[in-house]
């Protein structure tokens, strides 16, 4: 919302408009839950959080297919239902749509040319965000938490409606900083798109050497 007009009832911001047009706005889980619940107009889409979760391969190949609106949104709306430290919401996303800026993301990411996908985003820590009485550093480690964790809720929902992503960690952050226009720390890259192929997931490592029961 415009903090500039107080009558200004558009809950989105310049530049996205969510494929759900809504006569009313009486609040911003209206819209999140419309988006996440709108109907896929899409058959042999398997949803299932376990089928997702156990199908989710990573990809640096896309075919040049956009992404349309729909699913962006379903996307954009997950990220905003993960959990964040106190529900103070201490991350931002930056969804970048010009062409010019995602070529410059490329070389901020140590030059990862698979960065320029038709759908990134750049999730960002706010610490600022984050009231609770604790030191700069917790708080810190808190927005990066959030950060993180609604990154991985786009990803998963990217993989459940046949997208295919990568996420990006190795940036330079002071350069995607200026490229994106924010003074906020860059925490991780999501680039979305359609995989030229699906292949199935990578192995892992053994229970026992993933679990430690004390
Ligand atoms: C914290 C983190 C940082 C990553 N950074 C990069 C990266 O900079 N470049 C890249 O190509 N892949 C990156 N990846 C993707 C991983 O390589 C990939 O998730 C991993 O190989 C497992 O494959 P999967 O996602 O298909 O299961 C990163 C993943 C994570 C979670």
């Amino acid at each position: 919302m415009s903090k500039s007009n107080p009558k200004e009832t558009r809950i989105w911001p310049k530049g996205y408009v969510p494929s759900k047009e809504m006569t009313s706005y009486d609040n911003r889980n209206n819209l999140l839950t419309t988006l996440l619940t709108s109907k896929i107009p899409e058959k042999n889409v398997n949803t299932d959080l376990f089928y997702v979760m156990s199908t989710r391969r990573s990809t640096r190949k896309f075919s040049s297919r956009q992404v349309e609106q729909w699913k962006i949104d379903k996307i954009l709306a997950a990220a905003d239902t993960a959990p964040t430290a106190g529900n103070f919401q201490g991350f931002e996303i930056f969804y970048v749509k010009d062409p010019k800026v995602k070529e410059k993301l490329v070389e901020a990411a140590n030059n990862q040319p698979y960065v320029n996908t038709p759908v990134v985003l750049v999730f960002c820590m706010n610490p600022d965000r984050v009231k609770l009485n604790f030191t700069p550093e917790i708080l810190a480690k808190f927005s990066i938490q959030d950060a993180t964790l609604a990154a991985a809720y786009s990803q998963l929902v990217a993989s459940a409606l046949g997208l295919s992503s990568i996420w990006i960690g190795m940036i330079d952050e002071e350069k995607i900083k200026v490229t994106i226009g924010t003074k906020l720390r860059p925490s991780s890259l999501l680039c979305i798109g359609y995989p030229e192929l699906k292949r199935g997931p990578k192995s892992r490592r053994k229970l026992k050497d993933l679990i430690h029961v004390v």
